[in-house]
């Protein structure tokens, strides 16, 4: 019988407590993971509000028999120290809030009847686990926020897989897969182990490549052995690779196979063919120089905290390559959503992975955790194409010779294809990485003194920008991001430079604007685009997407001294065309003298217009290859006139805590935003769906955003946004 793998989300109870059998099941809540331990706003609350113990309960009866075979219960991840009792046996406390943990409960199940699981989770701040320990720019939220699973292994099993690829940019590449195979009994076994590769998108029954072997494992061992397979199957072109445009995935299985043919146990896992290198002059991707170009994320969201589904950590990912344009995102500061990191391999978007830490190292037993996650990290993510280091020093801290000597010869020990970095935010601090990973906040771009070099955080706290700030901070913080970037590009030694940061987040008391949100993002923390953001989104090629987004808000007086110039356009098109009421103002190309490196400089259109000249409506168009292909129009009588609604997705499903965003925005009739306008927004909703947010919601640089989630029941929700002197606006998700 081969393995199984049970998602086992469904039908948890909550209490907020730590308690014990006094207080009934009837005093607790129904949940479903992932659970976040407490709803909030998106801002102005208390950290305090999530740091406590609480209760999880589950009653169950297996769905399926055990047959002989083993059972582990396993954590994707829980914030931040977890205790588990099954049927009355407590497991040793597992102590770190990102990385997966895992039990073998089989002795301990009772496979006829009721099993009762009980956890205590421990959300609060725990100094003797990384990251904490000392202050921390971001939230941590509490709550068992990423998948649980059931899982059946037989006695013999394979316990992980890694798979190198060699000879990738060759017409014959390579595969060498190190298979992990536990033997749990106390006899030697000898079983076959089949080893198959499919390509991309294959349909048919028969692998591209396959090797069986007969193993012999000692008892009571663990094995890793590699099984060759030679890449003489594919064609001779480049269609193998993995690429930023054309990601290809293939799929290996392990199969161990008993001697009476009954398949035993199965591991599949995505794999690509890629070579990825940071080299004294820049990071090679299949041997050619790409300039990194990106951002930082944290996997927090509003209300929900960490406890974001699949779908939610998929469309970061998107949001990441798509919206804002980057090749690389960096997973700040910890090991993010494993739906996230599949979701960048499919799409072709680059990763720096590293471990949880901010500035503080701890004792040696927090040490020793830290090289747990290291550990933990790597096995976990190694098949990741779309990872191309491991950052292996807690972010931003000091020097520690024994202590990153050693979480350096463990990555490269575990994976010896990737190179390491760690983030460090001082020139000349000691350099046992391969990679110098650098966080530069000169404002501008030093010049490198050690190779290779990646900047791996810029502007952050040195800018601080919100989506209602007066027009000058606000472009000025597009503009600054604009400029390091095209900087860095232009430097010799860079291999490129990861911006603080992608979206605004919840920090503590000790950072941000006292409201508990570092307001560092080039979106806000609803995944609105500032204008920074449009500057990154820009640098697409138009033959993707055509971009334009002037920014400006059109007015006489919000500028000091008044007036509006000069006026910056994010565009990636050839030319702009701009124009004053009918008359044409001028005709502009991209501004290389301010932004001589990057792809597509922004605009810098002098306006000279001053206070009591003639003000007439602006229009700007784009044109691309000698077409007019894009056109904004900012009319002087702006005033807000109407909601706007929209959903990430028309089609979610109604069960298991999956959910959408729901943006709003006020607008005017040229469906400009209308960044002071704050009217209150009451939302309604029609159908079976719930929202989960702040409503009515006073909105927020003229946006804010909800999230849509079902009852369990499949239907048409129909969500309704209405407020004073605005036209309301509706749109539909179907929970499928
Ligand atoms: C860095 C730190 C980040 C964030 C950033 C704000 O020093 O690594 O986590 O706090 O500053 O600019």
């Amino acid at each position: 019988m081969p393995d199984e793998i049970i998602l086992f989300n469904r039908s948890w109870l909550f209490y907020p407590e730590q308690v014990d059998d006094s207080v009934p099941d009837s005093e607790f809540e129904p949940v479903t993971i992932p659970h976040t331990n407490k709803i909030l706003p998106h801002h102005s609350f208390d950290d305090e509000e999530y740091k406590f113990i609480s209760t999880y309960r589950k009653k169950f009866t297996l769905s399926k028999p055990l047959k002989g075979r083993k059972l582990f219960l396993d954590f994707d991840g829980a914030m931040i120290a977890t205790t588990v009792t099954l049927n009355g046996h407590t497991f040793e406390e597992y102590k770190g809030g990102y990385t997966p943990f895992s039990f073998d409960i089989t002795d301990c199940i009772n496979e006829e009847g009721e099993n009762s699981l009980v956890i205590h989770l421990d959300s609060r701040e725990r100094k003797d686990i990384p990251p904490y320990g000392y202050v921390i720019d971001y939230m941590l939220f509490g709550g068992i926020y990423r998948d649980v699973k059931l899982r059946y292994v037989n006695p013999v099993y394979i316990k992980n897989i890694f798979v190198k690829t060699y000879d990738v940019l060759t017409d014959k590449p390579r595969v060498e897969v190190d298979v992990h195979i536990h033997n749990t009994t106390d006899i030697e076994q000898t079983l076959l182990l089949d080893s198959q590769i499919y390509p991309p998108n294959y349909s048919g029954d028969n692998p591209s490549d396959l090797v069986i072997e007969e193993i012999t494992i000692e008892a009571d061992s663990l094995l890793v052995h590699t099984v060759k397979l030679l890449g003489n199957k594919w064609d001779s072109d480049d269609s193998h690779l993995w690429t930023l445009e054309n990601p290809q995935l293939f799929q290996f299985y392990a199969t161990l196979i008993k001697d009476n043919h009954d398949v035993d146990t199965v591991l599949n896992t995505r794999f690509g063919f890629r070579t990825v290198e940071f080299r004294d002059d820049g990071f090679y991707l299949n041997g050619d120089l790409l300039h990194l170009f990106g951002l930082n994320r944290h996997q927090m969201f509003p209300y929900i905290g960490q406890a974001a589904p699949q779908r939610l950590q998929e469309l970061d990912a998107d949001i990441v390559k798509y919206e804002l344009g980057c090749n690389i995102v960096r997973t700040s500061h910890y090991p993010q959503s494993t739906y996230f990191l599949d979701r960048c391999d499919e799409i072709g978007l680059l990763v720096f992975e590293e471990i949880p830490g901010w500035p503080h190292i701890g004792d040696k037993d927090w040490q020793a955790i830290s090289i747990r996650d290291v550990k933990a990290m790597i096995e976990r993510d190694w098949n990741h194409p779309s990872i191309i280091i491991w950052g292996v020093r807690i972010n931003e801290s000091f020097d520690n010779t024994e202590f990153y000597t050693e979480t350096n010869r463990l990555a490269h020990e575990l994976d010896p294809t990737r190179q390491t970095g760690g983030v460090r935010f001082w020139q000349h601090s000691e350099f046992l990485e391969d990679v110098y990973t650098f966080n530069d906040f000169s404002n501008s771009v030093e010049e490198p003194v050690q190779t290779p070099h990646l900047i791996t955080e810029f502007n952050g706290h040195m800018f601080p920008t919100k989506t209602w700030d007066g027009e000058e901070r606000y472009v000025e913080h597009a503009i600054r991001h604009a400029q390091i970037q095209s900087r860095q590009m232009g430097m010799g030694g860079v291999s490129g430079a990861i911006g603080w940061c992608a979206f605004d987040y919840n920090t503590h008391k000790e950072f941000g604007s006292g409201d508990r949100i570092c307001y560092h993002g080039v979106m806000d923390i609803f995944r609105n685009h500032k204008w920074a953001g449009y500057f990154y989104k820009s640098q697409k090629s138009p033959d993707e997407e055509i971009v334009l987004q002037a920014a400006t808000g059109w007015t006489m007086g919000d500028r000091s001294e008044g007036g509006n110039n000069p006026i910056t356009v994010f565009s990636n098109c050839d030319d702009i065309e701009v124009y004053l009421g009918t008359a044409l103002h001028g005709k502009f190309q991209p501004d290389d003298t301010n932004y001589p490196h990057l792809a597509h400089p922004p605009f810098t259109v002098p306006m000279e217009m001053m206070w009591g000249s003639a003000f007439d409506d602006l229009k700007i168009v784009g044109i691309y290859q000698g077409e007019a292909v894009a056109e904004q129009y900012f009319p002087i009588n702006a005033h807000p006139r109407k909601l706007e609604l929209s959903v990430a997705h028309d089609t979610i499903s109604r069960n298991d805590n999956d959910m959408t965003w729901v943006w709003v925005k006020v607008t005017d009739e040229h469906n400009n935003i209308q960044r002071y306008a704050n009217p209150i927004v009451s939302f309604s909703v029609d159908g079976p769906g719930e929202l989960i947010g702040t409503n009515p919601f006073a909105l927020i640089g003229g946006q804010a955003g909800l999230f849509i989630k079902g009852t369990g029941e499949s239907g048409k929700v129909t969500i309704t946004a209405t407020a004073a002197r605005l036209e309301s606006a509706s749109v539909e998700v179907w929970m499928g």
